[in-house]
């Protein structure tokens, strides 16, 4: 999707979102002066130290500069070439990564498992962990990744976790998280960030950050910390060890500080049910799946579509299915930007 028109009435994705302000300031602040390079600054100890206590428990932390480099750098550190990563068909690592945690692992094998919502199915998860486990001739079941808030913006509840984390950990597999969204989850649960990952089993997350007012870094949040030797080398050969790391970091930890990274997610998440709120009440408009977090998926008939196209609305459509179009919110989303856009659907229904 190209557009050099200015992106007013953008649903396409949250990574179109600006910045949040007082991210920009503390990159300017980190900017004023010398610091020690690679991750050897104070700013960068400051997001463990951060981190540590949002999660409640000591934490290392690799900051990266996108989410495909964390979910792929994880992923290599849990399972090894022979082996294989146990997803749901829907997620990104199997479509939108263009073969990053194949290459990342040397070759591990996705083995894609169904569910609704793009949420991992605990009985095909369940098969799937024995599967030829202990067959020199097959991958090995390795690791189990999931993705909170999923690729179609439902959340997975703490209960429905808790079932994956405990197939996987009794089959001795290690539980990677794809949290690209995963502030909109804390968001949408309520629920403490520690209780929706390693207390569920989670051993390593991919924290995402651009999506939700960053600039340009994303973190591995590591919670099995024997992982953070090889993970650490594997960043640097990755080229995921900036110089100048004391940008992501201020980033990062300005993202952290004050709950930025929630209250950007609530809004974010509260634009999304806005919009669902107000498309359930257009007859022709077909809305599928569940909305916990930041983004929609319906079915709009042709000449909405083409409307909204004619308007300048930017949005996803007949990507995943004929006639399916998929609406996303992030913190710079307004009120009147979701009224609009309704209007907009409202309009063009009755053509
Ligand atoms: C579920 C999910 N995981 C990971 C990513 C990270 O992608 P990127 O490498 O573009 O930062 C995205 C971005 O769209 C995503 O939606």
């Amino acid at each position: 999707m190209t557009s050099t028109r200015p992106l007013t009435r953008t649903f396409s994705s949250d990574n179109t979102a600006p910045t949040s302000p007082e991210i920009l300031e503390a990159v300017a602040r980190a900017a004023s002066g010398p610091a020690l390079p690679y991750g050897a600054d104070a700013y960068t100890a400051d997001v463990n130290r951060q981190l540590s206590e949002i999660f409640e428990r000591d934490v290392d932390v690799l900051l990266v500069s996108t989410g495909t480099a964390a979910n792929a750098l994880s992923l290599a550190a849990l399972t090894p070439p022979w082996g294989s990563v146990l997803c749901h068909r829907d997620s990104h690592i199997n479509h939108d990564e263009c073969g990053a945690p194949e290459f990342y692992t040397a070759g591990a094998k996705l083995v894609l498992l169904g569910g609704g919502d793009a949420k991992i199915d605990p009985g095909e998860l369940r098969t799937a962990v024995g599967h030829m486990a202990g067959d020199k001739h097959s991958a090995q079941p390795s690791a189990v990744s999931v993705t909170q808030a999923t690729e179609t913006g439902a959340v997975y509840t703490l209960d429905e976790l808790s079932v994956l984390g405990s197939i996987t950990k009794d089959a001795g597999l290690r539980l990677h998280m794809d949290g690209a969204r995963f502030a909109g989850a804390v968001a949408s649960l309520g629920c403490t960030p520690a209780e929706l990952t390693w207390r569920a089993g989670v051993d390593l997350l991919s924290f995402g950050a651009t999506k939700n007012g960053t600039m340009t870094a994303d973190a591995i949040v590591v919670f099995d910390r024997s992982l953070t030797t090889e993970l650490t080398f594997r960043a640097k050969r990755a080229g995921q060890l900036p110089a100048k790391m004391r940008f992501h970091s201020a980033q990062v930890g300005a993202y952290l500080a004050d709950d930025l990274w929630l209250r950007n997610a609530a809004h974010a998440n509260a634009m999304a049910a806005r919009l669902q709120e107000g498309l359930d009440k257009i007859p022709e408009i077909g809305r599928l799946g569940t909305v916990d977090a930041n983004m929609l998926f319906c079915h709009l008939p042709e000449q909405v579509t083409k409307g909204l196209l004619a308007e300048g609305y930017v949005f996803y459509h007949d990507r995943w299915d004929p006639g399916v179009a998929r609406f996303v919110t992030s913190f710079a989303t307004s009120e009147q930007d979701v009224d609009d856009l309704l209007d907009a659907i409202r309009r063009h229904s009755a053509d």
